[in-house]
């Protein structure tokens, strides 16, 4: 794959990871892979902004070489330290031991602590400005979106961002632009993006899009370090993250439940059926059945959340604690919900899943639904009747 030009000497000199399945660990599923994004500006000074994760070096190497001799490069800059776009810095900084790497101090820190190079490290701020010859970037720190060390670089005459993680997807494709492509794939990779690694950092990323909104500067294209490049209407992007970060939701709900002998499943489905007829969006997934990252991308939306299991030694099943324990750390706000489940003898699931909803500010509008051994004809009204009722509070 050639380099690929966003503007007059500015070319995307990255790699598409096809085949990644599992990210941050096994923490994050990227069921249509992921790109590392890198970029190189071509003035007086040749530029190169991120690498690449390592085992992509060649490729980024490859690229860059089909513009400029790598060896050429006089800045490089370091938006974020993590490895999937770090993790080529000493390739490159092998090939160009000379070159300034500028970067937030934190990401000057983490990079000497990854690859522990005697590298020629310029710390900038906010604000900070490098002139390359015809162009000037300009930096905006980020702490926080996602690590404490990311920043936002912008190149002022051809308006384009280089926000590094935000705006991002783990969404691989032979195109590089959203004009390209379905914009309705990259959007559900963007929810899930934002939900799964940024939606904890919501109140920071309000305060960061609106810093940028008050300096009133022309945005023409957003190139995030992953996926789609947003070249056709970037707002849409900006203002969709806006939203996310405002917790702002619609009339929808996510059931989410673990079962140990189908009790707990069949409470799931009825008051599923009580939300269908009630006229409200519902998801419906079986915590062991289903993918993790999916249903967090389907909870960033959704003003409900009902939660249900079985209970084993007065406690939930293992795999829906491990779930919660995830969601927890998400910090939602503004979302109603509910808990359900079925038990042999004493229970403790119910109440267990309710404490998890307190601690994590969700409000409880209806008192949990507990059901011994297999739910008779009158129990699976009572939850049929249950979903109803909490269809009607998320309206
Ligand atoms: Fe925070 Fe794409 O790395």
């Amino acid at each position: 794959m050639k380099p690929i030009k966003l503007v007059e000497n500015v070319y995307w000199v990255g790699a598409v990871d096809w085949s990644v399945r599992k990210f941050h660990g096994h923490t994050y599923t990227t069921a249509r892979g992921t790109t590392y994004n890198a970029y190189l500006i071509v003035d007086d000074k040749v530029t190169l902004v991120d690498t690449v994760y390592g085992p992509f070096g060649n490729e980024l190497v490859e690229r860059i070489s089909e513009i400029v001799s790598p060896e050429k490069i006089d800045y490089v800059i370091a938006n974020h330290m993590e490895t999937d776009h770090s993790g080529a810095l000493p390739q490159i900084m092998k090939l160009c031991p000379k070159a300034k790497i500028y970067c937030t101090q934190k990401c000057k820190e983490g990079l000497y602590k990854n690859y522990y190079g005697n590298w020629d490290f310029q710390v900038v701020k906010t604000g900070d400005k490098l002139k390359l010859g015809k162009k000037t970037l300009t930096f905006i720190e980020s702490p926080m979106l996602h690590w404490p060390d990311s920043m936002f670089s912008y190149l002022i005459e051809d308006a384009l961002v280089l926000p590094n993680d935000a705006f991002g997807q783990h969404y691989a494709s032979d195109k590089r632009f959203n004009d390209e492509v379905d914009v309705s794939e990259v959007m559900q990779e963007a929810v899930k993006y934002y939900a799964n690694i940024l939606w904890p950092f919501s109140s920071l990323v309000v305060k960061k899009i609106e810093e940028i909104q008050k300096l009133n500067i022309p945005i023409k294209i957003i190139a995030p370090s992953h996926g789609i490049i947003w070249r056709k209407d970037p707002t849409k992007i900006v203002n969709a993250y806006l939203s996310w970060a405002k917790n702002e939701t619609k009339p929808k709900v996510v059931v989410v439940y673990e079962t140990m002998w189908k009790s707990t499943e069949k409470m799931a489905r009825k008051i599923v059926e009580g939300i269908v007829d009630s006229g409200v969006e519902v998801k419906l997934y079986d915590v062991n059945e289903s993918d993790k990252t999916e249903v967090i991308g389907e909870m960033l939306d959704s003003k409900g959340y009902v939660i249900g299991s079985s209970t084993h030694d007065n406690s939930m099943l293992n795999n829906i604690a491990g779930f919660l324990e995830f969601f927890k750390g998400l910090k939602p706000k503004n979302r109603i919900g509910c808990v359900f489940g079925s038990c042999g003898w004493a229970g403790g699931a119910v109440r267990e899943i309710e404490e998890i909803f307190k601690t994590a500010g969700i409000e409880l509008v209806q008192t949990g639904l507990s059901v011994k051994y297999v739910p008779d004809e009158n129990e699976i009204k009572k939850c049929y009747d249950f979903g109803k009722d909490f269809a009607e509070k998320v309206k």
